[in-house]
């Protein structure tokens, strides 16, 4: 949420530098933007309403300064206005700020702030106050870093902001809840939200901890407490990722790009070690009480898996949306397990459930997507499912891979892990044979004919109920239709009075016990005049439309995820929507 992005070195492009930065930051937020540059003794700023991959490079390229801040912002406190853009400013414009998060008691600093001066305040953001507040410590003799560290302890909440004076040759920046990665380039210091940001230039990496700050010049970076002032030392990391993955090439959207990747992201998902996922096992089958948590999609593919332990392990798990975890604390025990599953790694609903959970010293595992995030570092041991970098709000490729090392773990607990690995690269294998050009013309076919509809319904039974409530969210987030899921089961409890004359209807069916009790729903679906599309490995006259999926057992949900992601994409291209960057969502939710 929001992208933060900070350049200091001897290039004196400084400012194009932060274009592009932000621009690879675009995907956690996209509503204003802005950069200030320091040329020589004055600060330039830009700033606007409107995306930052629309901004183009001639704003900038005479723009000379060798130290620059940018942000594309995803508005919380205030509207997506000019104004409320990032960066943001002290009374003298000397000071100026970009941040990522949410600060609390912004309106009692601002109250208090604003005592003298009326006026003082600008725009409507909780920003705004740390400027103001970095400024009032210096009036009264502190130096810019004492000020710096006096408004790191007194603001509450979740940040990461960098800081950029006038008249000062370095950077400050600190971090408590949001993230905040430095890069080490050749006589170049980087500061960034993400990795990809800086990839092109570096990919010496250190990732500040919640409750420090860095000081970066051109020549080096020194992190600290801002609680104890105490000096850190932090081994440089060398990050594993090229430009590349994270770049679109030619594809027209990361959307298609990371659904179509899911041949090779779904194989490094299950070529873990299997000592990892051992461990994993043993640790769910010695905890007495397993609880598994994620938002949104994770979430979805959270509640796929408590179906995978209990079919294949025969093990009783319990999901919660991350949101709503906290409320169930009283089961939590030193004895409990949470496995907290997460693209980003920096959830603000996720890290809270696992606070929750430490606070009950319950043991806590993760699955991430980005290496060195904040659920990663929280936890008591993680396991990356080897995703790729997702660039696309809506989260495809990661959802896939979770789910294939959930189901992987869930034979591994049964003592079953040789046969889950071949089971899973059984399904590699299919997947590759049909997610081709062909079948992606073929879906999009099926989409021109309900792209109109105001409403979709998805139906699943067993592990597809959750992916019913994935596709809904997916079609919901990038084309704007009314979607719903539900378990086939419960439409003749109250949904199936929705259904009208040609409601496109969605079955995800898996060829196992459940497909007789699905075929009945679907039948009763049509005998309402549902307009059917079947996602199956066989067709059947009941469907109007079938989209084929291959047989692969008790890991359907996977297969049948894919075909909905790309219906849900070219709805949302038929609609007109980008459906990289859906209205008011940004990619990784660091707010609760
Ligand atoms: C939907 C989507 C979101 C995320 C959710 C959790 O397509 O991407 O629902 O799944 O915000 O994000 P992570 O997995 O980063 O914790």
């Amino acid at each position: 949420m929001c992208g933060i992005f900070g350049y200091t070195g001897n290039n004196k492009n400084a400012a194009l530098k932060t274009l592009y930065g932000l621009k690879d930051l675009e995907y956690r937020g996209y509503d204003s933007w802005g950069i200030a540059v320091k040329e020589t003794g004055e600060l330039f700023v830009k700033k606007a309403v409107g995306k930052i991959s629309e901004v183009p490079e001639r704003l900038f390229s005479s723009v000379l300064g060798n130290t620059a801040i940018g942000h594309s912002r995803w508005a919380t406190h205030g509207g997506v206005t000019k104004k409320n853009a990032h960066p943001h400013f002290n009374y003298d414009k000397t000071i100026t700020v970009v941040h990522n998060g949410i600060i609390e008691n912004a309106d009692i600093l601002r109250r208090r702030l604003s005592q003298k001066k009326r006026d003082l305040f600008i725009s409507e953001t909780d920003t705004e106050v740390i400027p103001h507040l970095v400024d009032y410590y210096m009036k009264r003799g502190k130096s810019l870093e004492d000020a710096f560290i006096l408004t790191c302890r007194e603001i509450k909440g979740r940040f990461a902001f960098v800081l950029m004076h006038r008249d000062s040759d370095f950077l400050l920046a600190a971090r408590h809840g949001s993230p905040l990665i430095v890069g080490k380039g050749d006589g170049e210091y980087f500061i960034a939200s993400d990795i990809p940001a800086f990839l092109q230039y570096t990919k010496k990496v250190n990732y500040l901890d919640d409750g420090e700050y860095v000081k970066i010049s051109r020549e080096k970076a020194d992190f600290y407490s801002f609680d104890s002032r105490k000096k850190i030392k932090k081994k440089d990391i060398i990050i594993n990722l090229d430009k590349e993955a994270a770049s679109k090439g030619e594809w027209d959207h990361f959307m298609l790009k990371e659904i179509v990747e899911q041949k090779d992201s779904l194989a490094r998902a299950i070529n873990q070690d299997d000592a990892a996922i051992e461990k994993i096992a043993r640790e769910i089958k010695k905890a007495r009480g397993v609880f598994l948590s994620g938002c949104g999609t994770a979430g979805k593919m959270c509640m796929a898996a408590e179906y995978f332990f209990s079919v294949v392990a025969e093990r009783h798990t319990n999901f919660a949306p991350a949101s709503e975890f906290p409320i169930y604390h009283h089961f939590l025990k030193p004895e409990s397990l949470l496995i907290a599953v997460s693209q980003s790694g920096e959830t603000a609903d996720v890290l809270e459930a696992m606070k929750v959970a430490k606070r009950k010293k319950s043991k806590v595992l993760s699955l991430v997507n980005v290496s060195g995030s904040s659920v990663a570092r929280a936890s008591d041991y993680s396991l990356l499912i080897n995703a790729g970098p997702e660039k696309a709000v809506a989260s495809t490729k990661a959802a896939t891979s979770q789910l294939a090392l959930l189901l992987l773990i869930a034979f591994a607990v049964a003592g079953k892990l040789k046969e889950g690995k071949e089971l899973l690269i059984g399904l590699v294998g299919k997947i590759n044979d049909h997610l081709n050009p062909k079948y992606l013309e073929y879906i999009k076919k099926v989409a021109t004919i309900i792209f109109h509809e105001h409403d979709v319904y998805i139906i699943g039974k067993s592990a597809n109920y959750p992916i019913a409530l994935e596709a809904a969210i997916k079609i919901q987030e990038v084309s704007y239709i009314h979607a719903e899921g539900f378990a086939g089961g419960e439409l003749k409890h109250g949904p199936i009075a929705l259904i009208k004359k040609n409601t496109p209807c969605v079955a995800l069916i898996a060829n196992d016990e459940t497909k007789d009790d699905m075929l009945s729903n679907v039948a009763e679906l049509k005998a309402r005049g549902a307009y059917i599309v079947g996602i199956a490995s066989e067709n059947n006259t009941l469907f109007n439309k079938w989209i084929f999926v291959p047989d692969v057992g008790v890991a359907s949900p996977i297969a049948n995820l894919i075909p909905i992601q790309i219906l849900a994409y070219y709805l949302a291209v038929l609609r007109g929507n980008n459906p990289d960057m859906p209205r008011n969502l940004a990619k990784s939710v660091t707010v609760k």
